[in-house]
């Protein structure tokens, strides 16, 4: 039996990478999608591929969530097709190097927004109709939450934010049956590297650096692996399961490197 078939699934930053796989792999069981980017072309072609794979119907969303209000029209688009939403994936992030001597104001408050404003207002649109359906939230941290890097300060306390508010949240909403967890990924090769490496070389050798630091195999993790783990969250097999942050990272995290 497709436990998910027919359930409204909003999918945000789904234009691309980790989301693009999370929307591709609730198509295939038959979900009706809402899914959200920046990227007109990209999200798309993302929306082409779930028709394709079995979604009963696709919305695809333009919106920009450093921007006020964004985040509450993704909820409200949605909701004016749909009627209703089963499934909410807080996926959209972004990233910048920010040592504490080079941030910027214009850093923090860009991944701020991103990363964790929007996220709590998108969140807080969505719980009356996540209440009538008895729905659940998965939010995209990372385990840099509970990493200590120096170069990516900004991103990590956003990220801890998150794991902040997906235990805190997960308290208040249980008493109306929603649940909240989050998948925290290690590293996996995806678009967003862009934004901390400007040669292919750097590139390349962060990706061969992070696969030699799983204990559980030398190699990287893909977005198949989270998109499955997100699954897991949002099925009926973690109904017990709320207020969790979620490792998938090959044991990276046993190692603090
Ligand atoms: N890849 C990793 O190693 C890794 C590890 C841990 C956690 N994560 C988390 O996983 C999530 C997805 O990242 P990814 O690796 O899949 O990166 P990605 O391929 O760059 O995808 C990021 C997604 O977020 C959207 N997005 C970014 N900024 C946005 C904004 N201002 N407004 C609206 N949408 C925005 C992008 O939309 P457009 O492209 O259309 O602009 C894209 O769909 C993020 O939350 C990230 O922090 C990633």
């Amino acid at each position: 039996m497709n436990e998910f078939k027919g359930k409204v699934v909003l999918v945000t930053g789904a234009s691309s990478g980790i989301g693009a796989e999370i929307a591709i792999v609730f198509a295939k069981h038959q979900v009706r999608l809402s899914i959200t980017g920046r990227n007109e072309e990209n999200l798309k072609k993302v929306a082409e591929e779930c028709r394709k794979l079995g979604a009963k119907e696709v919305l695809e969303i333009i919106a920009d969530l450093s921007k006020d209000n964004e985040a509450e029209k993704i909820v409200e688009e949605t909701i004016k097709m749909f009627q209703n939403m089963d499934i909410l994936i807080n996926n959209a992030g972004t990233v910048s190097l920010s040592l504490l001597s080079k941030a910027t104001r214009e850093e923090f408050d860009e991944t701020f927004d991103v990363n964790v404003k929007a996220v709590v207002f998108l969140t807080q649109q969505a719980i009356p109709y996540l209440e009538k359906t008895k729905g659940n939230i998965v939010n995209i941290s990372s385990i840099a939450s509970h990493f200590y890097d120096p170069k990516v300060l900004l991103y990590s306390m956003s990220k801890a934010a998150l794991d902040q508010f997906t235990r805190t949240v997960a308290l208040e909403v249980a008493e109306k049956g929603i649940r909240v967890n989050s998948v925290n990924p290690g590293y996996v090769p995806t678009n967003i590297l862009r934004l901390i490496c400007d040669t292919s070389e750097e590139k390349e050798d962060f990706q061969k650096l992070s696969s030699t630091l799983h204990p559980l195999g030398k190699q990287n993790l893909t977005v198949e692996e989270i998109a499955d783990s997100v699954l897991y969250l949002a099925s009926e097999r973690a109904k017990m399961v709320t207020g969790v942050c979620l490792d998938v990272d090959r044991g990276r995290s046993l190692t603090g490197q």
